[in-house]
């Protein structure tokens, strides 16, 4: 949550600040601000909601000086207003800093400041950090001066912030200018991102890689516990104890569709238009060439060391969100094709009740971020306490499934499936979540091949049900193509129908049971409309009380194993005057709907990969018909790193 960006160069600094923050505002949209020094002091700017609001304020009022920092704010401590936008500045108005993350003993420590004469100005945690700064500088600023009679600011900079950090528990992402140095800039991290990009002369440091894209290719992804000093001639970087880290820097990739809407209404629009690209790709990465049913090689090429796979016996997933739903299916996958036990756990509940430890277990996490604080915890959490046990049968194996594979969880976990959906801007997860299902189903295969012969949830698992599969998978990308061109058009016709809907139920059972919760999910998100996913079948014990004519049904019905119960469950939501929208093949069974949003009739296993578009464009359409912002949806931030 929050983007953080930092500038020093040789020339203005805020134009670059404001660029690097429009392409992190999908990281928080609340509040924005700038700060920039110069000789003639600090120059600070901060505006409630949106970033135009902090633009206008610069076009009129401008920040100069070629060293600054920038915030944009997701509220976690204190509500969304100015006085709580970054950046924050100490008692003096010498000091400026930007936090993404959480101070979690800034309670303790205001107390403390208080205690000493501190006035503090807003709510939020991250002040504590400029005024413990303000202090520590001026502590360190008595007799300390170089032999031009000037004092070393930059150096003194560095060494205030590094005894501060160890006063700071929390997760952060940070980064400081003083007025007295004008010509240095001190970022720090902690189990939160940063990367700094080197650029010609001058470096810019940010939360995520969109904001570096335009800027270089060329980053150095920050460690835990690093603190970096930044001047035009150079870096210095060292780790949490303060010895000098020297490390070489890597070229960024996959940023090339970086911020831009083509010619879409929205982002989300736009990422929904790509994903028979997302499948494509995938399939040319990962189905290798030969025609099916003749190759003898293996059937999936997955990018991981056979090792993380050997002698699994079990599998528990940790995810949040969208992340969870396609979770949520690949344990479908794997448990009817490859015949391994698989738990889906929300990461925010596993950390604090884990299950008993069972041997022979891969661990995956989920997250397209990489960041998502929850899922990171849960798995250090597991990875620690397996660590604890001698008997190697408990080691940990993580595995992340991530669209960003250079993320802290890519830094994380032993080996990483990169989805390579390139950048997702909007805020609700579509194309991503299409990666994360495909990332699922390569696993499920190349498991399943591996324990050809054996019993799995759906039969023995035989080569030829899993050359049908991946046959039927190469069929993904054209058959996505045509679906989005036929529902886009469907989807926008139907929006006006849901002016005055206040609820929807969304029901899918088995494999598209996860759909339905995902349907659910995004209609909420972006329409702010009560939607709930259930299993079809359970619809009856107690959901059922809500229906009447106002509240439309969405059931996936797809032909399969539980084909005829879901049109039973569809009737009896339709003998309650539901409006009954179906997501499922054209066929005299399905002609019981309202409305049909039709889907081709494939293997019951790969329809999940169909049965999202619908969902994903009602959603957005409904959400776009209203007026309201899509790809920046109230309350919300693309990446949550805050716990
Ligand atoms: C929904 C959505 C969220 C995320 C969740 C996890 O559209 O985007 O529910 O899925 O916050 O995010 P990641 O996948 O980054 O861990």
């Amino acid at each position: 949550m929050c983007g953080i960006v930092a500038l020093i160069g040789s020339r203005e600094a805020a134009p670059q600040l404001l660029e690097g923050l429009r392409q992190l505002e999908y990281r928080g949209y609340d509040s924005a601000g700038i700060a920039t020094v110069d000789g003639a002091g600090m120059h600070c700017l901060r505006a409630e909601g949106k970033l135009v609001n902090l633009t206008q304020r610069f076009e009129a009022q401008g920040a100069p000086g070629q060293c600054g920092i920038g915030h944009t704010r997701w509220a976690t401590h204190g509500k969304p207003e100015e006085r709580n936008a970054h950046p924050h500045l100490d008692g003096s108005g010498t000091v400026a800093v930007v936090q993404n993350g959480i101070i979690e003993n800034h309670r303790l420590l205001r107390e403390e400041l208080q205690a000493s004469g501190v006035v503090f100005r807003s709510d939020t945690d991250t002040e504590v950090i400029p005024h413990l700064l303000g202090r520590e500088l001026e502590r360190l600023q008595a007799g300390v001066l170089s032999p031009d009679g000037r004092r070393p600011g930059g150096a003194l900079l560095l060494r205030a912030v590094q005894a501060v950090l160890p006063r700071l528990q929390g997760a952060y992402a940070l980064a400081v200018v003083w007025a007295e140095a004008p010509g240095a800039l001190v970022v720090a991290r902690k189990a939160a991102p940063l990367l700094i990009g080197l650029g010609e002369g001058e470096f810019l440091c940010a939360s995520d890689t969109p904001a570096l894209a335009g800027f270089t290719r060329t980053i150095l992804p920050m460690e835990d516990g690093e603190v970096a000093l930044l001047t035009p001639l150079g870096i210095e970087l060292y780790d949490q104890g303060g010895e000098r880290v020297e490390r070489s820097p890597s070229l960024l990739s996959g940023t090339e569709h970086v911020a831009d809407k083509r010619s879409f209404r929205h982002f989300m629009l736009k990422e929904i238009h790509e994903q028979p690209e997302t499948a494509a790709l995938w399939v040319a990465r990962h189905l290798p060439d030969a025609p099916a049913g003749t190759a003898a090689g293996p059937l999936v090429a997955l990018p991981l060391d056979g090792a993380v796979l050997e002698g699994v016996e079990r599998i528990d997933v940790l995810a949040c969100g969208t992340s969870r739903h396609a979770a949520q299916v690949g344990a479908y996958l794997l448990e009817q094709l490859a015949g391994l036990p698989t738990r889906v756990f929300y990461a925010s509940e596993f950390r604090y009740s884990p299950p008993p430890l069972g041997p022979h277990t891969l661990t995956i996490g989920v997250t397209q971020s990489g960041e998502t604080a929850d899922t990171l915890a849960a798995l250090a959490m597991e990875q620690e306490r397996r660590q604890l046990v001698a008997d190697p049968a408990y080691a940990p194996r993580l595995l992340g499934i991530t669209n960003r594979p250079e993320s802290s969880l890519g830094r994380m976990v032993d080996q990483v499936l990169d989805i390579g959906a390139g950048i997702e801007v909007g805020v609700a997860a579509t194309k991503t979540f299409l990666g994360q299902l495909l990332a699922f189903y390569g696993l499920a295969l190349a498991l399943a091949e591996r324990r050809l012969g054996l019993q799995a949830g759906g039969g023995t698992i035989t080569r030829e049900r899993l050359l049908a599969l991946t046959a039927g998978l190469r069929a993904v990308p054209q058959q996505l193509r045509e679906l989005i061109a036929e529902h886009d058009r469907q989807a926008e016709a139907l929006a006006h129908r849901f002016e005055s809907t206040q609820d929807v139920i969304f029901l899918g059972r088995g494999i598209n049971f996860p759909i339905a919760l995902e349907g659910a999910l995004k209609l909420k998100e972006i329409s702010y409309i009560h939607a709930e996913g259930y299993p079809a079948g359970e619809m009856k014990h107690g959901p059922i009380a809500l229906l009447d004519a106002k509240v439309p049904v969405v059931s996936i019905a797809v032909p399969g194993a539980v084909f005829d119960k879901v049109l039973s469950n569809a009737q009896e939501a339709k003998a309650r005057d539901a409006q009954l929208i179906g997501v499922a093949p054209a066929c005299g069974d399905t002609e019981l709907f309202d409305v049909l949003l039709a889907v081709p009739e494939v293997d019951e296993l790969l329809s999940p990969l169909l049965t999202v578009i619908p969902m994903q464009l009602l959603s957005y359409h409904i959400a776009a018909h209203r007026g309201l912002d899509v790809d920046q949806p109230r309350n919300l931030a693309k990446s949550v790193t805050v716990e």
